[in-house]
């Protein structure tokens, strides 16, 4: 028998304990064996909810309880979830994680604790919702030199500008609208303003090409000064616009950036709408691959988070992707020099 502890119960927290109630013949089925929750962290309280009989206030329980070889983090944010995630993992625990921001500032330091400790340090869930997208980059492409990863990446700004295009709605109202079907950040300003997607785009360009790419090297605007007006323009010519996300390499060297691009018919993204993501990926022998299903919502971020538990409890240890991504900074073209 597999103990899992769960860190957090928010949107995908809630999910997570709805895969395992739905799902765990499944999840047994294809672990192995049978594998079941035990703890749920969360500083409040949920009466009457069905998470009272695993609710625990006290993170020190699960990081000393052997029994628990898996913490599932879907907390959010750094602090406290880069010292518990680290302490989980020198602890020999495997952990999971949708963390986008905690990945793309820590993930270096995160996956050589795992690989000193023998234990995984998995995030499918923290870019594309419920896409798998980064499994496929270090499990299923390996044969290939990859010179691009691109797309929507970010579920709230897409879906956004699509109800802006297609009903008219004014910003603020179809931002409340992400908030209220629980795609959006707790700070809904990371999706706005582009930085989830650049964390994303970090995160996934650093697997692609090999090297850590430092989020923050990354140019990034996001859809705040995009009017109805923009909006209005861009469909008399034929097009919609769409916050995407580029990571590239060329013999120039590499770039990454983030930021609102008008698109016409012709192009793939054109009719990825509401809270659906699209990640193409190049490589040298495959040529394009393309990747698309639901990028945020509790349901596709569980199902994710909780594919890697399976993984985790099916193949301990060995599946912590090398280093994941070398240590050594890969420098980006400054803006200016982008072809
Ligand atoms: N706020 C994120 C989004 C959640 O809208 O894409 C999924 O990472």
């Amino acid at each position: 028998m597999i103990k899992v502890a769960v860190l957090g119960y928010g949107t995908v927290g809630s999910g997570v304990l709805e895969v395992f109630q739905k799902n765990q013949e499944i999840l047994n089925q294809n672990v192995g064996e049978e594998i079941e929750l035990k703890y749920v962290l969360d500083r409040k309280k949920f009466p009457g909810d069905p998470v009272e009989r695993y609710l625990i206030h006290d993170f020190e329980t699960i990081v000393n309880d052997p029994e628990i070889k898996i913490v599932v983090e879907v907390m959010g944010g750094l602090n406290p979830s880069f010292d518990f995630v680290k302490r989980c993992l020198e602890n020999q625990k495997s952990v999971c994680t949708s963390n986008k921001e905690l990945v793309a500032q820590h993930g270096t330091d995160l996956l050589l604790t795992a690989k000193e400790h023998h234990v995984n340090f998995l995030f499918e869930a923290s870019c594309g919702g419920g896409i798998p997208i980064i499994r496929p980059l270090y499990q299923s492409l390996t044969a290939d030199r990859i010179d691009e990863v691109s797309g929507i990446l970010n579920g709230t700004t897409n879906y956004i500008l699509s109800k802006m295009t297609s009903d008219g709605y004014g910003f603020e109202e179809v931002l409340k609208r992400a908030q209220d079907k629980g795609y959006a950040e707790r700070d809904p300003q990371a999706d706005v303003e582009g930085y989830d997607a650049c964390r994303k785009i970090a995160i996934l360009s650093s697997l692609a090409f090999g090297n850590y790419i430092d989020y923050k090297d990354i140019y990034t605007e996001g859809i705040t000064d995009i009017t109805a007006t923009d909006i209005k323009y861009a469909k008399a010519a034929g097009a919609v616009i769409k916050l995407l996300a580029i990571g590239r390499r060329t013999d120039q060297g590499a770039y990454a950036l983030v930021c609102p691009v008008m698109i016409d018919a012709s192009n793939s993204l054109y009719s990825v709408n509401s809270v659906f993501n699209a990640v193409s990926v190049h490589g040298n022998m495959i040529g394009d691959a393309m990747f698309y299903g639901k990028g945020a919502g509790k349901r596709p971020t569980a199902s994710a988070v909780v594919a890697d538990v399976v993984e985790a409890a099916k193949n301990p240890g060995t599946t912590v992707m090398g280093d994941g991504w070398n240590a050594k900074k890969l420098e980006l073209m400054p803006l200016d020099d982008i072809p």
